[in-house]
């Protein structure tokens, strides 16, 4: 009898390979329509050409720009004028803290964000002045001088009072660009900010009052409640939650959500945020990873001879 064995192999090898193929590539290619990372470079926006002047920058944020009277400014001792809950009851969502932004932004875009938001954020099908739908944050229409000069005078200020690049955590980039829309469960953080264990009841119940009412809040203003992130990572990976922060659009158009204009940097420490609470044993997980591949090395040599030994009387 003719030895069938390497036939059955390669039958079953190619069938195991187009389920493979089925299942993983192809189905993954039809549900979700591949999108091209552009490094965050946002080269749809007009670059800086002026050189910023941060002390006219910094009169400009607390006057005339008129920022510091939705947006607060932690580190330059500028505290928010509204409890997050009452400032999205106003606008619709929390107004982020401006404290990093010159550092976790990238530049074309707070120059592009602070002339017009809904251009800058891609998401002027929302608005619509003639029906009163107005983005919440007004566009700055200049302080009498030049304006390219002007916004070039706000970047440079918020660049200025900015932590460095090295000292921005994973927890910050979140919060600051995703934590006004996102919970995240796992992290115990609300959109209001992190869920404390209260000691007296009646304190926590109207923690969850102000909860609901800023849920209520940003539902109305986006249409449906932006969805808790903590297992995202796991059921989209990072792949398509670098290219959706980067180009929401690009992935579902007509969407909601913003782009947030955060650079290459800030996206990957989000991506971190986001690994860290929705996947907390990775790190065990690809160790021990490496040694069952090891493992089944091992064990399928020695099947293998285990099987010659057999056979070897039989053949
Ligand atoms: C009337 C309130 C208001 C004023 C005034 C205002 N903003 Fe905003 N700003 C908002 C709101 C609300 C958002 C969030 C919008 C969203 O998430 O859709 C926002 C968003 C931003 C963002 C983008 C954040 C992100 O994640 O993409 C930046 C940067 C910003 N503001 C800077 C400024 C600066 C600088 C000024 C002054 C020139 C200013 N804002 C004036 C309400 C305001
Ligand atoms: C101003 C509010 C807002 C901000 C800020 C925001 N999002 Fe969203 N996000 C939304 C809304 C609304 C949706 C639901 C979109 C839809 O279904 O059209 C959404 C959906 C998502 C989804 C799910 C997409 C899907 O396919 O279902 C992911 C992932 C996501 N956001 C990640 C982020 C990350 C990461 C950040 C921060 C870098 C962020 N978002 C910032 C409002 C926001």
């Amino acid at each position: 009898m003719k030895n069938k064995e390497p036939l059955i192999a390669v039958v079953v090898i190619f069938f195991s390979l187009v389920t493979y193929y089925l299942v993983e590539p192809y189905a993954h290619h039809v549900l979700h329509k591949e999108v091209i990372s552009k490094n965050f470079a946002y080269a749809d926006l007009p670059a800086i050409t002026k050189t910023g002047d941060a002390t006219r920058g910094q009169e400009l944020l607390m006057g005339a720009g008129a920022c510091v009277g939705c947006h607060s400014i932690e580190v330059a001792g500028i505290p928010a004028t509204m409890t997050p809950h009452d400032a999205a009851a106003a606008y619709g969502v929390n107004p982020p803290d401006l404290s990093n932004m010159g550092v976790m932004y990238d530049e074309k875009f707070l120059a592009d964000v602070i002339k017009n938001p809904s251009h800058a954020m891609m998401n002027e099908h929302m608005f619509d002045a003639e029906k009163g739908l107005m983005h919440p944050m007004p566009p700055f229409y200049g302080a009498g001088g030049d304006i390219d000069q002007e916004v070039a005078d706000m970047v440079a200020y918020m660049q200025s009072i900015s932590v460095t690049k090295e000292d921005v955590t994973p927890k910050m980039a979140y919060e600051n660009a995703c934590g006004r829309c996102h919970a995240l469960e796992y992290e115990k953080w609300t959109q209001i900010g992190t869920h404390k264990n209260f000691k007296d009841k009646k304190d926590d119940l109207a923690y969850q009052i102000d909860f609901i009412k800023y849920k209520e809040s940003i539902t109305g203003f986006m249409g449906k409640l932006p969805p808790d992130l903590s297992m995202y990572i796991r059921s989209r990976g990072e792949h398509f939650i670098s290219t959706f922060i980067e180009d929401p659009q690009a992935h579902l158009p007509g969407t909601s959500m913003p782009r947030v204009g955060v650079t290459a940097d800030t996206a990957e420490k989000v991506i971190e945020y986001l690994k860290d609470a929705g996947d907390t044993k990775r790190v065990e997980r690809e160790e021990i990873g490496q040694y069952v591949m090891i493992y089944i090395v091992i064990f399928a040599i020695f099947a293998f001879l285990w099987k010659r030994q057999v056979w070897k009387e039989l053949h």
